[in-house]
């Protein structure tokens, strides 16, 4: 399975501080926003991924995280000349994927807890997409899945005005090889934007969309405006200073897959000068 990370975007509810950088440059406490998202896709053991940017970013994300191999993976990047919605990866993505299924995951999307890795390389069905649900206490913000009495995905609503289920559809999906055909028959919505919630809808038309609901023991944290994005770096901060272990730590996952080796995790610390994220690296040495 190969993966896509999609970090374009206007980040315009962050403005002033998105004006000339990409919010997934941004730091979530100790590394930057791209990091979470790439580790996910790295948890649940995709090696091959495409990063999208926009064409003014792609420069910075090519120096911050190279051809990935000092993580034992292969980036590739791409650009999205205008963001015009989720749907468009997977046309921008067509080549990169190459006929083979994939995992999406949005650029500024986190998800944090025990066996989250596991779960998703067990999750994913070998055909038709499948997307990761959470309950939210504000659903009306969100794009909300409705179950049927058999408990099947029946709709997808995006920001429901009355309630229909507390199911947000949160930034992490997976999708088979009929992804990027499907894409390219999507018509614009309303707000003039290629919707995910199209591509899904087709999947669901078919019947051959499957979810699962996230536990109540993993956290799914959105960094798009001021308050969520502090509140991110709070909760990584307070989990990695409770534990010692970091969250979302590529280096840390590719030298625990055994996708790197001892000798280049001591480069990759010391490529990173002196700091405690490099010192977090030599420690794991031991
Ligand atoms: P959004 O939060 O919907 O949009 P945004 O990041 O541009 O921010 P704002 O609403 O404040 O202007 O995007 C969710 C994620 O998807 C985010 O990581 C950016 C990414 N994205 C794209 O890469 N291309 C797109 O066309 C859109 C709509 C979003």
């Amino acid at each position: 399975m190969k993966g896509i990370v999609l970090a374009g975007g206007t980040g315009s509810r962050l403005w002033p501080i998105t004006k000339v950088v990409s919010k997934q440059l941004l730091p979530v406490y100790d590394k930057p926003m791209i990091y979470y998202p790439v580790s996910t896709l790295m948890l649940a053991g995709v090696r091959e991924i495409l990063i999208i940017t926009t064409p003014h970013d792609q420069e910075s994300f090519i120096e911050l995280l190279g051809d990935g191999s000092q993580f034992g993976i292969e980036l590739s990047y791409a650009v999205q000349p205008k963001p015009e919605g989720l749907a468009q990866a997977f046309i921008i993505g067509e080549k990169f994927l190459d006929g083979k299924s994939c995992m999406m995951i949005l650029g500024d999307n986190i998800f944090h807890g025990a066996g989250l890795g596991h779960d998703l390389i067990n999750s994913i069905p070998k055909s038709g997409a499948h997307i990761f649900t959470y309950e939210v206490s504000n659903p009306s913000d969100y794009g909300i899945l409705k179950l049927d009495s058999k408990g099947l995905p029946e709709s997808i609503t995006e920001k429901p005005k009355s309630f229909i289920s507390n199911l947000a559809v949160t930034g992490l999906y997976a999708f088979d090889s009929k992804v990027s055909e499907i894409a390219k028959g999507v018509e614009p919505s309303d707000r003039g934007e290629y919707e995910i919630t199209s591509v899904i809808n087709s999947y669901l038309i078919s019947n051959t969309l499957t979810y699962t609901a996230l536990s109540r023991g993993t956290a799914w944290l959105d960094t798009g405006n001021p308050q969520s994005l502090n509140d991110a770096a709070d909760y990584i901060r307070i989990i990695e200073e409770r534990t010692g272990l970091k969250i979302g730590c590529l280096e840390e996952i590719a030298f625990r897959n055994s996708w790197i080796n001892a000798n280049q995790l001591s480069v990759n610390a010391a490529n990173l000068g002196k700091n405690s994220y490099s010192s977090y690296l030599l420690s794991l040495l031991s």
